[in-house]
């Protein structure tokens, strides 16, 4: 088991373990004593997880109103947003309870926002329950849900008050929803720590050579690798809370990533849209002397070697409709991420203006 301390403005902890749904309870009514709990989960978790969440929860004394919302992207949206956060209201939750988000990075993203909005903000437990969830989405505050026209536009920075992380829970997970979060430890690794590349790679080749089951050797890697990663996030995230400045470079491969996400109607799930989007962006970055350091071509082949399918059926176009609409996209500039050198990579502006030229010169050339 390790524990992470995460020093933001409200400090939290992170406990990453394998059977911690079990003593769920008991880590939470350390924080807040036994209180009313609005458990919300996708339509998937809620067979699998939900129930031994809520009967921890109930023994333990706290009152349990089950939330579920449909499964999937296309439902982080504001009707999803709206059911939630009517039935915390119809529940009666006061500010001495809590929210707790058990699920992947949907239901954390979007149960954060309902926490963070409910009553101008209440406290919220993530305990994710996919490998992408666990290295990234919940650890840094950022929650949202998704508008028509783009990604987390409609959003708050709410940092969780503890983070829950039973890695035992992804053995439900397909090899493709392992990737996913392989995506963003990989990312982890370009922008602070390029040892962890190591152990993300052979986790994916250990999971193909034993057919898709997680061995303890997978377990013990997936220990550190979550470690480290959060570990690499918790340091810009600690220095540049509300994404200002340091804390752009965590988009590495966002640009291009939410722009083909968006585009393929989610079909393309987000860590393999983000495995895409560094290829192209490290590819464009060098192609447009914005750097010194050509890393496409290794982090082409070692997303490649993982599995990941990192054609871009897009035309420059298309992204660049999207890309404009993004978040981090100001008037008259645009930042892009850069990779340095292994394991470091820095933020560059762009004029608006050489937005397509940048993303002509990162699409995989036909
Ligand atoms: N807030 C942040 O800082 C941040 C960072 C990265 C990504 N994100 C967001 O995270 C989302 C992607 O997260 P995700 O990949 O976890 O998606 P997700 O929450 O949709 O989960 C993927 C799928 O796995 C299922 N699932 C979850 N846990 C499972 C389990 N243990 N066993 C079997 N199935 C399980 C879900 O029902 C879903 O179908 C995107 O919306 C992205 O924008 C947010
Ligand atoms: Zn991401």
């Amino acid at each position: 088991m390790k524990k992470i301390s995460i020093e933001t403005g409200r400090p939290y902890e992170m406990v990453i373990g394998s059977g911690l749904l079990e003593n769920a309870a008991g880590y939470i009514l350390d924080m807040t004593g036994p209180c009313h709990a609005a458990l919300v989960t996708d339509s998937n978790v809620a067979g699998l997880y939900a129930g031994t969440v809520s009967e921890v929860l109930s023994d333990a004394g706290f009152d349990v109103t089950l939330i579920e919302f449909p499964a999937g992207e296309e439902n982080k949206d504001l009707e999803s947003y709206g059911a939630i956060i009517e039935q915390i209201a119809r529940a009666g939750l006061s500010r001495s309870d809590v929210v707790i988000a058990l699920g992947g990075g949907v239901t954390g993203d979007m149960a954060g926002f309902a926490a963070a909005t409910y009553l101008r903000g209440i406290r919220y437990v993530q305990i994710p329950t996919t490998y992408l969830a666990a290295v990234d989405s919940s650890v840094g505050g950022k929650t949202a849900v998704d508008l028509g026209k783009g990604k987390n536009l409609c959003g708050a920075f709410w940092q969780p008050s503890l983070v829950l992380c039973d890695y035992s829970t992804f053995r439900t997970l397909s090899p493709s929803e392992m990737l996913d979060g392989s995506a963003e430890s990989y990312k982890s690794a370009m922008i602070g720590d390029m040892e962890l590349a190591a152990p993300v790679k052979e986790i994916m080749t250990e999971i193909r050579e034993s057919g898709g089951e997680l061995t303890e050797s997978v377990y013990d890697k997936l220990e550190v690798v979550i470690e480290r990663s959060v570990t690499v996030k918790k340091s810009v995230v600690e220095k540049d809370e509300r994404d200002t400045g340091e804390r752009q470079l965590l988009n590495f491969g966002h640009t291009f990533g939410h722009s083909i996400e968006k585009l393929s109607d989610y079909a393309i799930p987000h860590g393999h849209a983000v495995a895409r989007g560094m290829v192209c962006e490290a590819r464009a970055a060098f192609a447009m002397g914005l750097c010194d350091f050509d890393a496409a071509g290794k982090i082409e082949s070692d997303l490649a070697g993982m599995g990941f399918d990192l054609d871009v059926p897009y035309s420059a176009e298309k992204i660049l409709e999207y890309a404009k609409n993004d978040k981090k996209v100001r008037t008259d500039d645009v930042t892009v991420v850069v990779p340095e050198a292994p394991g470091k990579c820095g933020l560059r502006k762009i004029p608006l203006e050489e937005l397509e030229g940048y993303i002509e010169a990162g699409l995989p050339k036909q």
